[in-house]
């Protein structure tokens, strides 16, 4: 029996997941997205050609079976996107979603954008997609789920409630005016909901007949340390991002899980909030601009920093990796040196692992590794022994350290730009 294998990311997102995802959905039969919404965006190139996702599980150009689980909110119009671009180009989904799924409305995206403004130097840097206050609304049993999308009466009932009772509170609280029709949003939502209905199903028993069985991939969108309890709160996201929170979000038994761990080769993050080994200078510069630091879905510049042992064995700790996969090792080449934080000062404590309290994570002083760095465009090689040797040191002490082996190592943006080291 192979073990269901989960995709995470090891850091604040962006790793290269739908690399990964895409990459290992050859030898897959499902690809589930089970958490997150469409502040998600995991880019996928094939032949030159960027597919950026946000919805769509990251197995899509391998026409294998997708599915959409419950711990995932839906923007309607963006995952109809999706499927509408995948479709006319011959690739249409085999999609199932989860009838549980919360549906993302035009009043969680005026809230978000509402609160950011009035949260000042303090706001967390959200996409102001409406996703936190999704979850808001599903955690408190104010949401509207897929299922009541399909049903006139109910979903007119819900979403009427809703849409006056968060106008009041956009009014009262932000000084907000709703100008948009309700109505003109209530035909918009049930056109949206006749079009999903195909594609509706019990996503957690699909899943309990086939994930011991078949190939099953989970997708984990974010990163760790933007779990909603186990990130840097409250600069996170909504939801729960650790391997963990995948049997809770599909509806599957805790049990044994492949844990691929995605570490980019240095640390990036989006947003506010601290971020220890985090690059100012020229260094910080060179990798934002080499690596193509900016958001997929906001086009934010990512702020830059060194690799962060600290946060990777909690990370690990959290997810329990079963192997490495590290991106963006191409990125590096050119640097004359490159470090890797070892641990951090805090006071006069030395902590081997980053703090719970984010006071101290404020606090924290990295301490580096020096290592040399190497020359070469690394991006066309094939074969683990081929890689120069400061930049196997490097792999081997993350590996060393993290007591995991690292199985893949992502050279480039397209797909076969990668080395397996079995
Ligand atoms: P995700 O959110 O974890 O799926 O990552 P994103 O797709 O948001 O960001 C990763 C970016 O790096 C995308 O533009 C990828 O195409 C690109 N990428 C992934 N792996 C590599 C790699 O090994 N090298 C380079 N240069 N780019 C990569
Ligand atoms: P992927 O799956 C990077 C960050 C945002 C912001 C914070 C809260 O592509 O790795 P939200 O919209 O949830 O209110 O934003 O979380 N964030 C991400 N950063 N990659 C992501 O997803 C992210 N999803 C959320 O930048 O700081
Ligand atoms: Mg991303």
């Amino acid at each position: 029996m192979t073990l269901p294998k989960i995709i995470i990311g090891a850091q604040w997102g962006d790793e290269g997941k739908g690399k990964i995802v895409d990459f290992l959905t050859e030898n897959g039969d499902y690809v589930v997205r089970f958490n997150g919404g469409n502040n998600a965006g995991h880019t996928i190139v094939l032949n030159g050609e960027k597919f950026a996702l946000s919805l769509l599980p990251s197995g899509v150009l391998w026409k294998k079976r997708l599915l959409i689980s419950q711990g995932v909110v839906i923007n309607p119009e963006v995952i109809l996107s999706e499927i509408s671009f995948f479709t006319k180009r011959g690739l249409k989904p085999q999609l199932t979603i989860d009838p549980r799924v919360n549906i993302v409305m035009p009043y969680h995206q005026w809230l978000d954008a509402a609160t950011e403004r009035s949260k000042g130097s303090k706001r967390v840097g959200s996409l102001k997609l409406g996703i936190g206050y999704c979850y808001e609304d599903r955690n408190n049993r104010h949401g509207i789920r897929l299922e009541d999308l399909v049903e006139p009466k109910t979903f007119r009932e819900k979403f009427l409630e809703e849409f006056d009772l968060k106008a009041k509170r956009l009014r009262g609280v932000y000084g907000f005016r709703v100008l948009e029709s309700k109505e003109e949003i209530y035909r918009k939502y049930l056109a949206f909901g006749k079009k999903l209905k195909p594609y509706i199903g019990d996503v957690s028993k699909i899943l309990s007949g086939v994930v011991n069985k078949k190939k099953v991939i989970f997708e984990g969108a974010h990163g760790t340390f933007l779990d909603a309890n186990f990130g840097t709160y409250p600069y996170t996201t909504a939801v729960n991002t650790i391997t963990g929170s995948v049997f809770s979000y599909t509806g599957i038994p805790g049990q044994d899980l492949d844990v691929v761990a995605v570490v980019k080769a240095y640390t990036t993050r989006v947003g506010g909030g601290p971020f220890p080994s985090e690059l100012f200078d020229d260094t910080g510069e060179f990798i934002q601009e080499k690596g193509h630091e900016f958001g997929t879905v906001s086009k934010r510049k990512r702020r830059t920093g060194w690799l962060d042992l600290p946060m990777l064995r909690l990370s690990n700790r959290l997810n329990g990796f079963s192997t490495i996969a590290i991106t963006k090792l191409d990125v590096l080449s050119g640097l004359r040196e490159l470090k890797i934080v070892t641990g951090y000062k805090l006071g006069n404590q030395i902590l081997e692992e980053f703090p719970s309290a984010l006071k101290d994570v404020k606090k924290v002083i990295p301490i580096y590794k020096i290592f040399n760095g190497w020359e070469s465009d690394i991006s066309r090689i094939k074969k683990y022994k081929d890689l120069p040797f400061e930049c196997k040191k490097y792999i081997e002490f993350i590996e060393k350290e993290l007591i995991t082996p690292v199985n893949l190592i992502s050279i480039g943006a397209e797909r076969k730009e990668i080395i397996i080291r079995s």
